[in-house]
């Protein structure tokens, strides 16, 4: 039994465990009000029975007694009818008495109220002492009884003998469990409908909010469910309604982030397609042309006899070689700055910044880049902070108006951290057009390694682009 319990009660708790909550409060309840009423009504049983027991056995003795006195006189004066009155009129006026019968000193029976018949059996249920009083419980028509027996004048006139029936207290006892069952059944109903309208108050909110997270685990994130109360359910829909909406910021960022993804990535392609074009147009309008009129130089070379006319030729082919070779340079270094590659990231920009400061005499750009003068970096970080800060001058250049620009590279707590700054116009960050590649193009380039950009623009004062990366990559 003990084996086969465990595992029962363990399925009854697991089966308890996933129905709803309402069924849970429902079954709480009726088990609660199982656990208190069983005990009370077993306790009331058995307490009830003993003292009812006791007090029937006391009165059958006292009212044995008390027949016994009274019955003295009419026994001695041979008045049987005084003697059937008497005993009659106990078993009519008290309706737990259900018999009582005389007997003599030699066992006759005298007189009794069994006017039917004198039941078989009666007489040997509980002896035939003269002596002393004694109670018997004994079984009868009318249920369980107390059958007493009581010496008349000491044994010397007989016996009387009394039957008390506990049928009036067993239903007194039964009324009263009656009662009790009553009241748990009322008190468990009343608990089930109070605690199921708790449940139904509880859970309606809960279900809701259920409801609501299954929209917006489905991508649907305008729910704003309504708080009408402050308890812990209010907090937590206010708290749910607080996420929604956070939730629903954060798709639409998403959503522009990738539009501007897809936008960044269509001018991507379109630029490389105008950079391949510009290449192309280099390399047909400039070297071609070049190469073209050095063959011809050579060509009428073979036709000249005069020595000098020869040497004056040859110089002017050279130079023409150089130039040649100037365009290709400038082709090769605007595809991939060959000196990034070999010196490193500070020499590449300062090698940048020299070009500019040579070729526009009304703008100056300076650097700072002590902190990491020597150092070498990942060749993916090298070309990106170079690209960024290339594009950072060239919007400087472009837009700002402003005659001086100060870059700046260092080392902060194991990150490269740069600056580019200038005391331009400035601009609206905000209204920037969303087809503009530059500074979008930044900001993903320090994403892509891992960090981040920052532009700070205030009209009139000028523009700063902030940026950090790791300086290695994970
Ligand atoms: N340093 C600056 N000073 C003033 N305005 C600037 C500065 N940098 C950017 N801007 C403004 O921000 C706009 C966006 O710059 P962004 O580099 O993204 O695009 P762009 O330079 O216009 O085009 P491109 O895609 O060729 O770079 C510029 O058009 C300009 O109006
Ligand atoms: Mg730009």
């Amino acid at each position: 039994m003990r084996f086969s319990l465990f595992p029962a009660i363990a399925l009854i708790l697991k089966k308890f465990y996933n129905v709803s909550l309402r069924i849970k409060v429902i079954g709480l309840v009726i088990f609660a009000t199982l656990l208190l009423g069983l005990p009370v009504i077993y306790f009331v049983n058995i307490d009830f029975s003993r003292q009812n027991n006791m007090q029937l056995k006391l009165m059958s003795r006292a009212i044995g007694k008390q027949l016994s006195s009274q019955s003295v006189n009419y026994i001695l004066e041979d008045n049987f009818y005084a003697l059937a009155k008497l005993l009659k009129s106990s078993v009519k006026n008290d309706p737990d008495v259900i018999y009582a019968f005389i007997q003599n000193k030699k066992g006759e029976v005298i007189t009794s109220t069994f006017d039917g018949g004198f039941p078989a059996g009666l007489l040997k249920v509980n002896g035939f002492n003269l002596k002393s009083i004694s109670t018997v419980k004994i079984k009868t028509n009318e249920g369980i009884a107390y059958d007493t027996s009581v010496p008349i004048l000491n044994g010397r006139l007989g016996i009387i003998r009394v039957g008390i029936s506990t049928k009036r207290s067993n239903m007194l006892l039964y009324s009263l469990i009656k009662s009790i069952i009553f009241i748990m059944i009322f008190a468990a109903v009343l608990a089930i409908i109070l605690s199921s309208s708790i449940a139904w108050w509880v859970m309606t909110p809960i279900v809701k909010l259920s409801e609501a997270f299954n929209k917006v685990k489905s991508g649907s994130y305008d729910v704003n469910l309504d708080i009408k109360r402050d308890d812990e359910i209010g907090m937590l829909t206010r708290d749910f309604n607080k996420m929604a909406e956070s939730l629903k910021k954060a798709n639409e960022e998403r959503i522009e982030n990738d539009n501007l993804r897809k936008n960044f990535i269509n001018n991507v392609i379109n630029a490389q397609e105008e950079e391949r074009k510009r290449i192309a147009k280099d390399l047909h309008d400039q070297f071609a042309q070049m190469l073209a009129y050095i063959k011809i130089r050579i060509g009428l070379l073979k036709n000249l006899n005069n020595i000098e006319e020869a040497r004056e030729s040859v110089t002017q082919i050279s130079e023409e070689l150089t130039n040649a070779l100037d365009v290709v340079r400038n082709i090769a270094r605007s595809l991939m700055p060959g000196i990034l590659e070999e010196m490193g990231l500070v020499c590449a920009v300062s090698s940048y910044i020299d070009d500019i400061n040579k070729k526009s005499p009304n703008f100056k750009v300076d650097i700072d880049a002590d902190d990491i003068k020597n150092k070498r970096f990942n060749p993916n970080i090298e070309i990106n902070v170079y690209r960024i800060i290339q594009e950072s001058l060239s919007n400087v250049i472009l837009h700002s108006h402003s005659n001086y620009a100060k870059i700046t590279l260092e080392l902060r707590e194991g990150k490269i951290n740069g600056g580019i700054e200038d005391y331009g116009t400035g601009f609206n960050y905000g209204l920037i057009s969303k087809d503009s590649l530059g500074i979008f193009g930044m900001i993903e380039r320090a994403k892509l390694l891992g960090g981040d950009l920052k532009v700070e623009s205030k009209a009139g004062i000028g523009t700063l682009v902030n940026f950090w990366v790791p300086q290695e990559l994970g």
